[in-house]
């Protein structure tokens, strides 16, 4: 029976006769004529320590000469192993080769490798330890979105990718095009648009919140969970071109109950990551960043500090700190305030809302102060800004009015300007960035190692 390594390094397969398919980790010859394989099949963290007894008949042929990373399929019984970090091991009475890595072309060598080399080679990466533990983290933490929400009551919506509306209206999006860009259609010293393949600009999605409103206004709460892009020239260890991002939207919600959701929704990965992923969570503690699971452990026991974001300035004019850029009201806050706010002042996740409305967004719902809005972004120590969300503005005349302020023509948003016309309600909702909670999870520092294929100015391999 073929089992995952996973399964056949439990106790309970002890006498079983089983069958594993994986990859080589190493392999070591003894003087006694046998040889120690270990084996990876991605299903878990550890290795499967086969024992290849000489009397195997393509022991001297083939065993003797396996070579790492090459694939074997390994049929014996499953026994008791007194080795270090590891309760069983395999007795093997047949090791099949099914396809040899080249020992001297097959770059992932028992040497270690920084992660910068390990981009080069992101089609072999999910085969080293830190990047398979990454991936089922990075599963896990999916899977858990989905059965959070589902839970809930929240359905499940799927937003367009190619759009013609610029959610953040903040002009960094890809633009989807057929027209030949040696040759482009001209009218009047201007790209003919009509002659494009949806006959106007298109783009790739930044966010699917507008579309995602159109669902909670009718179905009540709903998320979206889809890939977004982004063409903003960052080139930071928090940004990507292309990233996950989870929407949740919710009608008659209220700022208040938007940040009591996303701090019980980030609770629930956090505790489903540390009891579903022990043996990954441990190589992270171990291995990439001491003190993460301790750190995760007090975010589950202590509630989200919140501080509006004048509090927040108040604190950051105050401190004894060196900003970089100095800080004063109706500023946007820079990745150091946010580090300061979240990892030195409060130590630990933190909410901040109300932020001038001149730097965010003009969906978000103005408050009654006229300066201000009901945006909330979630902080969290290591990463910094890990959500970022709002109540809407429900009221037809004041988003109008804040349309036109932020440059947008009401007539491209008509069908967003109808949902307030039309039996509109107070609702708010918030997007997280999948790949920096994987990275605050993992205690990962660079964003272009928690995703498989990432993409960033100036990058765009495999
Ligand atoms: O704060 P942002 O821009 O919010 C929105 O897009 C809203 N429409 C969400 C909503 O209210 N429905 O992005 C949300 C989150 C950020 O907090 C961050 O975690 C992540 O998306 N994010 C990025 N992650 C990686 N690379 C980038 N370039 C990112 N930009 C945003
Ligand atoms: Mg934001």
């Amino acid at each position: 029976m073929w089992i995952s390594i996973k399964q056949a390094r439990q106790p309970g397969s002890i006498g079983q006769q089983a069958q594993v398919r994986g990859w080589v980790r190493t392999r070591r010859d003894s003087k006694g004529g046998f040889s120690f394989i270990e084996v990876n099949d991605g299903s878990c963290l550890g290795n499967l320590q086969i024992i290849a007894d000489g009397s195997l008949a393509n022991y001297q042929s083939e065993i003797t000469a396996l070579s790492v990373g090459s694939s074997v399929v390994i049929t014996g019984e499953i026994k008791a192993s007194a080795g270090q970090g590891q309760s069983t091991e395999m007795v093997a009475s047949e090791v099949r080769i099914t396809g040899i890595a080249s020992a001297t072309d097959y770059p992932l060598q028992k040497k270690q490798h920084t992660f910068e080399k390990l981009r080069e080679w992101a089609h072999l990466r999910p085969r080293t330890n830190t990047f398979g533990a990454v991936a089922r983290v990075r599963n896990r933490l999916s899977f858990a979105t989905h059965q959070f929400f589902q839970n809930d009551g929240f359905l499940y919506v799927h937003t367009p990718i190619i759009t013609a509306s610029d959610c953040e209206g903040a002009g960094q999006m890809f633009r989807v095009t057929t027209l030949p860009i040696d040759k482009l259609p001209m009218v009047n010293g201007k790209v003919d648009m009509s002659q494009d393949f949806f006959g106007k600009a298109s783009y790739l999605t930044v966010s699917g919140q507008l579309e995602g409103e159109t669902y909670a206004t009718a179905l009540g709460k709903i998320y979206t969970f889809g890939p977004t892009f982004r063409a903003e020239n960052s080139h930071t260890s928090r940004h990507l071109s292309e990233f996950w991002m989870i929407e949740p939207e919710m009608a008659f919600f209220e700022i208040a109950d938007n940040m009591t959701l996303a701090e019980r929704y980030l609770k629930y990965m956090i505790h489903d990551v540390l009891t579903h992923c022990a043996e990954d969570m441990e190589f992270f503690e171990k291995r990439i960043q001491p003190g993460v699971t301790a750190a995760l452990q007090l975010v589950l026991d202590t509630p989200f500090t919140r501080l509006s974001y004048t509090e927040a300035v108040e604190i950051l004019t105050k401190c004894d700190e060196k900003f970089e850029y100095p800080v004063s009201w109706g500023i946007d806050l820079q990745a150091e305030h946010e580090r300061y706010i979240t990892e030195k002042h409060v130590q630990g996740p933190v909410v901040l809302y109300n932020y001038p409305k001149e730097i965010k967004s003009f969906y978000m719902r103005l408050n009654d102060d006229d300066r201000t809005v009901a945006a909330m972004d979630v902080l969290v120590p290591g990463v910094g800004e890990i959500i970022g969300g709002s109540q809407r503005e429900e009221r037809l005349d004041v988003l109008t009015e804040r349309m036109l302020a932020s440059g947008l023509k009401a007539e491209d948003y008509w069908w967003y300007l109808d949902l307030r016309r039309f039996g509109t309600v107070p609702h708010a909702g918030f997007g997280l960035g999948l790949e920096r909670m994987v990275q605050y999870t993992t205690g990962m520092t660079n964003i272009r190692d928690v995703i498989p294929f990432p993409r960033a100015p100036g990058s765009c391999d495999f």
